[in-house]
């Protein structure tokens, strides 16, 4: 494989939610192949702090803009604040099953349709929304690439013995929100032809210290036996960023140890 189809180099990419941990890494992922990358994060001192960790292992431009992706207003500000080009954008900021929303991730009956609004409004308008604003920006590059962050529940539905006898849970509004994001990517993928490429990927459970009984029961589920690490994402990242997809548009990239094959 001609290693120049990797190169991001002289291409810039926005990753929203990149001052978390997968975000982070997706970010470092693209300044590793020379990518100048815009970090985005709700907390202004985490994004800035992001940006000069890439900068200093990279040797690339990186900057933080902090921004609240909760409200169009919030988006827009984003939009506005993106001076210059941009090559790529990766919408990764979403609430997962374990972000702290009142009525979110807990037991079906008692979960609450301003929890449902709020994460359809994070994880599924703002992709739309940023894509959407900065599609011309995009259009400009010689490889625009949109890459949406599902997750295994936008293509499969949860198992809920998984989270037995455990503080876990798996909202509703989380898997409709992925899935909803997996349909946007066809979607956007058809309208913004030829000149962007949108492309999703959809991590399984990530390891963070969940409880024991779930990680074994997660394990025993997932023909690769193990749950994924941040840095298992590094190279579909890279591969939907770079020339080395040029061809592959409108699709959902499933990066989960096997999990969806069965
Ligand atoms: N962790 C997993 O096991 C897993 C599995 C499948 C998919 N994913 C997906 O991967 C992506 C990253 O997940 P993660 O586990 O690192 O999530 P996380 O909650 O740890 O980080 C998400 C980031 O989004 C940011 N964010 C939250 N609210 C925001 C707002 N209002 N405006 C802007 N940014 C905001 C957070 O500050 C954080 O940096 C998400 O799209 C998630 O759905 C994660």
């Amino acid at each position: 494989m001609n290693e120049s189809l990797f190169s991001l180099r002289g291409r810039r990419a926005l990753v929203t939610g990149g001052a978390g941990p997968l975000g982070s890494v997706l970010a470092d992922a693209l300044a590793g192949q020379g990518c100048d990358v815009i970090i985005s994060d709700v907390n202004a001192g985490a994004c800035n702090d992001a940006a000069a960790a890439i900068a200093d292992r990279h040797g690339v431009n990186a900057i933080g803009i902090a921004s609240d992706l909760l409200s169009s207003e919030g988006t827009t500000r984003l939009v506005e604040s993106v001076d210059g080009p941009l090559d790529v954008l990766v919408n990764n900021a979403a609430f997962t099953g374990t972000s702290g929303v009142p009525g979110y991730a807990v037991p079906f009956e008692e979960q609450s349709d301003e929890a449902f609004e709020l994460a359809s409004s994070l994880n599924l308008r703002a992709p739309f929304s940023l894509a959407r604003q900065l599609a011309p920006k995009l259009a400009q590059s010689p490889g625009g690439s949109i890459i949406n962050v599902s997750s295994i529940y936008g293509i499969v539905g949860p198992n809920m013995g998984l989270y037995e006898g455990t503080r876990m849970g798996n909202p509703a509004a989380y898997g409709a929100t992925k899935g909803g994001v997996v349909q946007l990517t066809r979607y956007l993928s058809t309208v913004l032809a030829p000149k962007v490429r949108v492309n999703a990927f959809a991590p399984g459970g990530i390891a963070r210290g969940q409880a024991d009984s779930f990680t074994e029961r997660y394990e025993k589920l997932t023909p690769l036996g193990r749950m994924a690490t941040e840095d298992d994402f590094r190279g579909v990242v890279v591969w939907l960023a770079s020339d080395a997809s040029r061809y592959v548009t409108g699709q959902t990239i499933a990066v989960d140890g096997g999990w969806s094959a069965w």
